[in-house]
């Protein structure tokens, strides 16, 4: 039983991390990995490989950065080559990045079989890349494994025969959960000078937010706020830094005394630095789901959560990006203690044991 696992982009490498390990359980499972290089920085991709202990891939198909259609088409032209040669019995797609579409709809198109993990999940905001991609494979996929019980909901409201639907847990949090430890050797704290619970930690990428000159100004007068409160540490996304330089705000965030901007960090150093911060400012899908596991708490600077099991069990909130709401918030998470953590049901570092669990046993 061949199956070719698929991913491109940062959140896919914690997302593959346990699925290829958990394959090792299964002597029929013949795993293949494929990196469709979406992302090609080292702090961006390679690092995660070497941390999470992915196998090397079998190949990268050295997409690289375009525009939408172009990384899509080129993902699709590429895979479906070796798609073709290979002949697997599945494709197994995660999270919601153009090479999960890409790859999805090649598998699909040729007569193999998809699963998809991380199906499900709806911001019911079309404006986003991700939500497209979402709603698309989701559509296409033999096999759906949902990580929360929203994505439940959102498939049954579609249509989506309950057959094909696994609720498995979340392999984002396999990975935090088998990594906890070993990421408590970090310095990345000391190192930055910071204290544990002193500090709070930024990231930002989405489009919506880092694009727009309007939106990333506003954003800029928060984090000003923020960083006289407290020292603030930006591990910043390429896409951000790229544009913060031509939206003409790099030289303001770069004077702000307590705001520190950082390239990416490895997952082991993000690990520590997210779990010791106060509090975490986001537009990440993923860091929503790590703080609620951490017992940390999120500001999510979005105006909505695909993700909303982070809200209502855990430590997440949405602020959007309006400056009053924001600082509302954030003051209201200086004064408050976050309490015991809360676990989402199956969020439990079992969920790629299931996945491979299921495909072994729905078979070729
Ligand atoms: C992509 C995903 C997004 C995910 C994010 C995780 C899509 C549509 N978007 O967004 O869902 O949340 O990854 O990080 O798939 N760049 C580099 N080096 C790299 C990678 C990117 O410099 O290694 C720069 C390039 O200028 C590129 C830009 O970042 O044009 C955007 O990269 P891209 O992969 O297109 O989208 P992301 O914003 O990273
Ligand atoms: N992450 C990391 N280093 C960083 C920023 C994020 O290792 O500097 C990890 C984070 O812990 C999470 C994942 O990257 O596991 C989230 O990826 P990202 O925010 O790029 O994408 P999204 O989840 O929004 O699709």
């Amino acid at each position: 039983m061949k199956i070719i696992n698929i991913c491109g982009a940062r959140p896919n490498f914690m997302k593959i991390a346990p699925l290829m390990r958990a394959y090792k359980n299964h002597a029929q499972i013949e795993p293949m990995l494929i990196h469709t290089g979406q992302h090609y920085d080292k702090n961006m991709s390679d690092l995660f490989f070497k941390q999470l202990g992915i196998p090397e891939p079998d190949l990268n198909l050295e997409i690289g950065s375009a525009s939408h259609a172009v990384q899509t088409a080129e993902i699709m032209k590429r895979f479906e080559t070796v798609a073709l040669e290979e002949k697997p019995d599945w494709v197994v797609v995660v999270g919601d990045v153009n090479s999960t579409i890409a790859c999805a709809l090649v598998a699909t198109k040729l007569g193999i079989k998809v699963a998809h993990v991380e199906a499900g999940l709806r911001s019911f905001d079309r404006d986003m890349p991700e939500e497209i991609n979402r709603v698309l494979t989701d559509t296409i996929s033999d096999l759906l494994f949902v990580t929360e019980p929203s994505g439940l909901e959102n498939l049954k409201n579609e249509g989506v025969c309950s057959d094909k639907v696994h609720f498995v847990g979340n392999v984002m949090i396999d990975t935090l959960r088998a990594n906890f430890d070993k990421a408590q050797e970090s310095n990345i704290v000391e190192s930055l000078n910071l204290k544990t619970r002193g500090y709070n930690v930024v990231t930002l990428h989405r489009p919506s937010n880092v694009d727009d000159a309007e939106t990333m100004g506003r954003i800029t007068d928060v984090l000003d706020e923020i960083q006289k409160d407290l020292p603030t540490v930006f591990p910043m996304h390429p896409r951000t830094k790229h544009n913060l330089a031509k939206l003409g705000l790099a030289d303001r965030l770069e004077a702000m005394s307590q705001l520190k901007i950082i390239e990416p960090v490895g997952y082991l150093d993000f690990l520590k630095l997210t779990g010791s911060a106060a509090v975490v400012l986001t537009d990440s899908g993923g860091i929503q789901e790590e703080t609620t596991i951490l017992g940390v708490w999120c500001l999510t600077l979005r105006e909505n959560t695909e993700r909303p099991v982070t809200i209502d069990q855990g430590t997440n909130t949405l602020v959007g990006t309006d400056p009053t709401r924001i600082l509302e918030a954030y003051r209201k998470c200086r004064t408050k203690e976050v309490g015991e953590a809360k676990t989402p049901e199956k969020w439990d570092g079992k969920a790629a044991e299931r996945i491979a669990e299921v495909l072994a046993r729905t078979g070729n």
